[in-house]
């Protein structure tokens, strides 16, 4: 019974997470530390070291919900400027790759994750070393997306990531995310929400 494993029909839930003003404090840091200067739309992979040593709130906290050991990859998710990041699923086996946990870290009103309908463009994504789960991620066609859903950012949420999707953000100044992968999926987790 627990194995069981549904592709959800909903796009995102909230998820609440107490510690987060600290959480925000400690990836503020890290993303001076790891990417000072940022300003481009990227999906950044965090140093596992460094993530141990200088966002203990945030591993104390992935402990707590007993999600911890299952982490696989923590990134940033930043936007900047004009250019609109692409509309992708994040691969095509959804019944190892369907949900992250994002939490909101910095500017991240005006913010938005949007969930489109739509048809593959065909186009490569950019990143082509196989062991890099980035190159999983498969384009939509921006011209034919229609809107389906969208959240706020600055949502902390469990978020479907097998529905096309992309940041969209209102102002052009720099905002990112913290963005946590977890093997295996978090069918398990979601469960309850399968229902409503
Ligand atoms: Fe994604």
């Amino acid at each position: 019974m627990n194995n069981i494993k549904i592709q959800p029909t909903w796009c995102w839930k909230p998820f609440d997470v107490p510690e987060l003003l600290e959480i925000q404090k400690e990836f503020q840091y890290i993303q001076q530390l790891q990417f000072p200067g940022l300003n481009r739309n990227d999906f950044l992979y965090i140093d596992k070291d460094i993530l141990e040593y200088h966002a203990p709130v945030y591993c104390e906290f992935l402990k707590r919900i007993k999600l911890y050991k299952r982490r696989s990859d923590t990134a940033l998710i930043s936007s900047y400027g004009s250019d609109p990041f692409p509309i992708h699923i994040d691969g095509e086996d959804w019944e190892n790759r369907c949900f992250a946990l994002n939490l909101p870290v910095y500017n991240c009103d005006q913010s938005y994750t949007v969930w489109y309908k739509g048809t593959r463009s065909g186009l490569p994504g950019g990143y082509t070393d196989p062991n890099d789960n980035r190159s999983d991620a498969i384009l939509y066609d921006e011209a034919t997306a229609v809107e389906i859903d969208r959240m706020p950012a600055s949502t902390p949420a469990i978020v479907n990531i097998s529905v096309p999707h992309r940041p969209v953000t209102l102002h052009k100044n720099l905002r990112y995310l913290v963005s946590t992968r977890f093997v295996p999926e978090l069918f398990d987790i979601v469960r309850k929400y399968n229902t409503q």
